[in-house]
């Protein structure tokens, strides 16, 4: 129990697609017993292991006098010798900007002809953090090299180094991810052997048709696997491409090829992978273009604009693992073509204009799926009343129109998305399965109560029933035994439905929670102490309009990351704690950095599986007047609104040390005394109100240096005194509106003239020059309709994400499968 049952669950998933396709991935791990070392080898080795500096301890097997079983080498057991050498670094760490793991060499190793190590046939370097020059290198002088993979280690220097010429005996090579510029392909000209190309991941800038020249010619029909993906070759795909006849994987993804799909595709029959999604290719896609793919396995087209036409009673030679076709125009009926893929793994078919009603004969394909992405189409009829018997790990079936009950998820399920659909009825008793990771069923129309299999959950990160109908109390899980459930849980979404009792008093079980959201129900009683010292990281608490009563907790200004405090419509009373100012997420403008270490960090994704790790977030503020989407933007956005409750007593002084303050409301309070004078500091303020309080005095004039503003409003106070001027005062619309029911207030806008009119300069005046930072800054205020993402491995890039996501057949096999061992261990 406990973590490594989602191991389990990862590997499960993994291995299974796996099983299919490693024919081409190195299976390295520790060597023979039945051969001794060869002792100028492992001199060698050890002098390797020297010079290497090991933080993931990777070569701690690397002792004693059997060589050949330390981890990562492996010898010929006819001759005894060193034929391949594993120095890969940690793979978990992918996707960090800051590699964490891999090695350094702290000084350079003595070439391999010199150490003696030259029978090794396979050497494997990649995912460390070398930062060398690409040439001249250690590891250039055997030439017996057949299989080179030096991806991901942070060289640099040419793409195809003069070094290369003589290696004759190379077949496979993998140099993407490093910093290389600048090719000289006549390097490759001797390069007959050539099975396997990886020039991933470089940032090259070429008509793809240029690569004519580069792929050595003699070795054509020979090439079995080309990976380009993640450049940016653009151009149609040329003619002679069909000549490499061997081809049994090619991956184009992520580059900016465009022009029609051509036909001869079809008649690479070896074809095992095909993948060009996210490119720019147009027109359709029809029977010929898969007439010999008898093979093929895997078919990448998502995210292009490819229109697919094939006729509805067309079998396809092939019967595919997985089909990424997220974006294409499927539609408007679910592809009847799709019911002789049985055996499916993967299908991603979001937003692919599919306008139809999910048949039995769909649901009974992809039962056995274990990835199921059907987003943003227009499906509509009932979840299939066995679920639960379904395979799937990760399920999104969101934005469709789907209806009826939720049925019992499937067991094995990690990531569920059936939000926004008309999904109605109360959840099944035992709706939750303990290894739920993401739940996202809001936007639908279930009703009832929460059930307490809800504990269950005792891994969930993302928990969203928002936007439905769901009454009652939420379960408190109190009878759960171990310490560490809901440890993991980063965001509630409770909001827009019908929910009542105290505060969820699970939350003292979600020591990582940073969002939480219980707006529009109907929850009572006081808001509990606890939360600060339960919850420290939290970010947002949103809990407006519902029955809280009572004191707002002085505690809850020692959130050290508390940046959006939203309890607006309560029963609140007593006064606004003086020590406000402690909220230091609200004095510090936000921004993604101090999210990074809580290990969250904002990307776009690219669907389920990105969101298994990056999730979007939104929410929606109320300020300016109007209930705005923030998505985002929603780090930006530093938020205090404590409107229409019952607090008295004054508005402190300190606020103005708040300067991140994006948006105030206390209106609609009890408040008295007068308005800081220093108000005027919150330079980030856009919205202010205090309208609807016994506010009284002068209205300070530090208000118009605030250049930001756009909304204030301070009437049905006591205010007294000149009106003061200048800047964005002047700019405001309905301006008499703002000051209204003040008797005491006089000059403009207002009607009634001052009894002393001593002109009050606005200070600062200068300030006006600032508005030249106004376009920018009013694109974040614009710019809403945005994602917040979130990640939980560290910083995850999204570009490497995507590769991992389709392309884990390549040498590259546990790619995908240690990111999400690394994603539940939440490293
Ligand atoms: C080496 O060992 C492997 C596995 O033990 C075996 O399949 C292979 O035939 C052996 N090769 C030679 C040349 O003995
Ligand atoms: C390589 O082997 C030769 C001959 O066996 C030996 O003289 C030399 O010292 C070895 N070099 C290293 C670096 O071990
Ligand atoms: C390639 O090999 C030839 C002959 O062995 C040698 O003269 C030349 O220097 C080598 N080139 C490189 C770049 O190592
Ligand atoms: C093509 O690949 C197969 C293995 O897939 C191999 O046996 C065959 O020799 C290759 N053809 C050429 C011309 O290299
Ligand atoms: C949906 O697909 C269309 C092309 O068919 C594309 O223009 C649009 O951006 C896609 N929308 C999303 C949300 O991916
Ligand atoms: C909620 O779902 C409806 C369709 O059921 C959709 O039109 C609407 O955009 C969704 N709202 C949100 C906030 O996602
Ligand atoms: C919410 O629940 C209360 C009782 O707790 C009920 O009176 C009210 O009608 C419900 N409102 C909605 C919108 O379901
Ligand atoms: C302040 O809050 C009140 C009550 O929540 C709301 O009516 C008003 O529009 C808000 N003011 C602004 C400027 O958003
Ligand atoms: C506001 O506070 C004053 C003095 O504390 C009290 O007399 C008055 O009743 C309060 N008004 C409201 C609406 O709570
Ligand atoms: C300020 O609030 C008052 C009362 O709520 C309202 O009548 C007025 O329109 C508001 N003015 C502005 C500029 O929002
Ligand atoms: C202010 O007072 C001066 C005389 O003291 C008068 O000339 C001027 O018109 C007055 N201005 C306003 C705005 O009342
Ligand atoms: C973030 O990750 C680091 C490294 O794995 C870990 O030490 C730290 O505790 C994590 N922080 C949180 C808030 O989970």
């Amino acid at each position: 129990m406990g973590k490594p049952m989602f191991l389990t669950q990862a590997t499960m998933i993994i291995s299974l697609l796996l099983s299919m396709y490693t024919s081409s991935c190195s299976s390295v791990g520790s060597g023979r017993q039945d051969r001794s070392c060869i002792a100028s080898e492992r001199a060698a080795l050890l002098s390797i292991k020297e010079k290497l500096s090991d933080p993931g301890e990777q070569l701690s097997s690397w002792q004693g006098e059997e060589c050949c079983s330390w981890k990562g080498i492996r010898c010929s057991n006819r001759t005894g010798h060193v034929v391949e050498l594993d120095l890969r670094g940690d793979r978990c760490y992918h996707f960090i900007i800051d590699c964490l793991g891999g090695s350094e060499f702290t000084s350079t190793p003595s070439s391999l002809q010199h150490s003696n190590l030259t029978a090794l046939e396979i050497l494997d370097i990649s995912d460390n953090k070398f930062g060398s020059k690409i040439s001249p290198n250690w590891f250039w002088d055997v030439t017996n090299l057949k299989h080179l993979d030096i991806s991901w280690s942070h060289f640099h220097g040419p793409l195809f180094p003069d070094d290369m010429r003589n290696m004759t005996a190379l077949e496979e090579i993998h140099l993407a991810g490093n910093n290389l510029r600048g090719e000289n392909p006549s390097n490759l000209k001797n390069l007959c052997n050539m099975k396997v190309i990886d020039i991933a991941y470089l940032e090259i800038t070429k008509d793809i048709s240029e690569l004519r020249e580069w792929l050595p010619k003699c070795s054509w029909i020979k090439l079995r696997q080309l990976d380009l993906s993640s450049n940016n070759f653009y151009g149609n795909l040329p003619d002679w491409l069909k000549l490499l006849t061997n081809l049994t994987y090619i991956d184009f993804q992520d580059n900016k090829l465009t022009g029609y799909t051509p036909i001869w595709l079809g008649t690479l029959t070896k074809l095992v992978v095909l993948q060009l999604s996210s490119n720019y290719l147009d027109g359709a896609i029809y029977e010929d273009h898969f007439k010999g793919l008898a093979n093929l396995k895997v078919l990448g087209l998502a995210y292009n604009s490819l229109v697919m036409t094939v006729s509805s009673d067309w079998i396809p030679p092939f019967r595919l693992a997985i089909a990424d076709l997220r974006s294409s125009r499927l539609g408007p009926r679910i592809p009847a073509w799709l019911r002789s893929q049985v055996g499916i793994q993967m299908l991603a078919m979001s937003n692919a204009s599919i306008t139809d009603s999910v048949p039995d004969w769909f649901w009974n394909l992809v039962s056995g799926a274990t990835f199921l992405d059907l987003s943003k189409n227009q499906l509509t009829g009932m979840l299939p009343e066995r679920m639960e018997l379904m395979e799937a790990h990760l399920i999104d079936l969101s934005n469709n129109r789907l209806f009826g009950p939720v049925q019992k998820f499937p067991r094995k399920a990690i990531y569920i998305d059936f939000s926004s659909n008309s999904l109605s009825e109360k959840l099944p008793t035992d709706f939750a399965t303990e290894v739920l990771y993401v739940l996202a069923l809001q936007n639908n129309s279930i009703s009832g109560t929460i059930p307490t299999s809800m504990c269950k959950m005792r891994y969930i990160r993302k928990l969203d029933l928002s936007n439905n109908m769901l009454t009652g109390e939420v379960p408190s899980c109190a009878q759960q035994a171990d310490l560490n459930d809901f440890n993991e849980m980063v965001s509630l979404k409770l909001n827009d439905n019908n929910l009542s009792g105290v505060f969820p008093s699970f939350l003292q079980m979600c020591p990582k929670i940073v969002f939480v959201d219980l707006a529009y129900n109907q929850f009572s009683g006081i808001l509990p102490a606890w939360l600060q010292k339960m919850a420290p990281f939290l970010a947002l608490l949103r809990l407006r309009s519902n029955m809280f009563s009572g004191q707002i907790p002085i505690q809850y200004t020692k959130f050290q990351r508390l940046q959006y405090l939203d309890i607006a419509y309560n029963y609140l009373s007593g006064e606004i704690p003086t020590s406000i100012a402690d909220l230091s997420a609200m004095n510090s403008p936000g921004d993604e950095s101090s999210f990074q270490d809580m290990n969250i960090t904002f990307a776009p994704t690219y669907g389920a599986l990105d969101d298994l790790i990056f999730y979007t977030e939104s929410t929606s503020v109320l300020t300016k007047g109007q209930q705005l989407d923030y998505s985002k933007q929603i780090i930006y956005m530093v938020n205090l609104d404590l409107s229409c409750n019952r607090l008295t007593g004054t508005i402190p002084v300190d606020i103005s040390a708040l300067v991140a303050l994006k948006n105030v409301n206390l209106s609609w309070n009890n408040l008295s005394g007068g308005i800081p004078d220093n108000i005027g500091a919150i330079k980030e303020l856009e919205s202010l109100d205090l309208s609807h309080n016994r506010l009284s005095g002068e209205i300070p004039s530090s208000i118009s240096t605030m250049i930001f503003l756009s909304h204030i409003n301070l009437s049905y106070n006591n205010l007294s005194g000149r009106i003061p001027t200048g800047n964005q005062l002047q700019t405001l619309e309905d301006p008499a509106s703002i000051y209204i029911g003040n008797i005491n207030l006089c000059g403009p806008p207002l009607a009634n003239t001052c009894p002393d009119n001593r002109t009050r300069m606005p200070i600062y005046p200068e300030e006006r020059q600032g508005e030249h930072q106004m376009p920018s800054h009013l694109s974040v205020i614009i710019g809403f309709i945005l994602g917040l993402w979130m990640v939980f491995c560290v910083m995850l890039l999204s570009r490497r994400w995507r590769h991992a996501y389709f392309v884990f057949i390549d040498g590259h096999c546990y790619r995908i499968l240690e990111t999400m061992v690394c994603v539940f261990h939440h490293k």
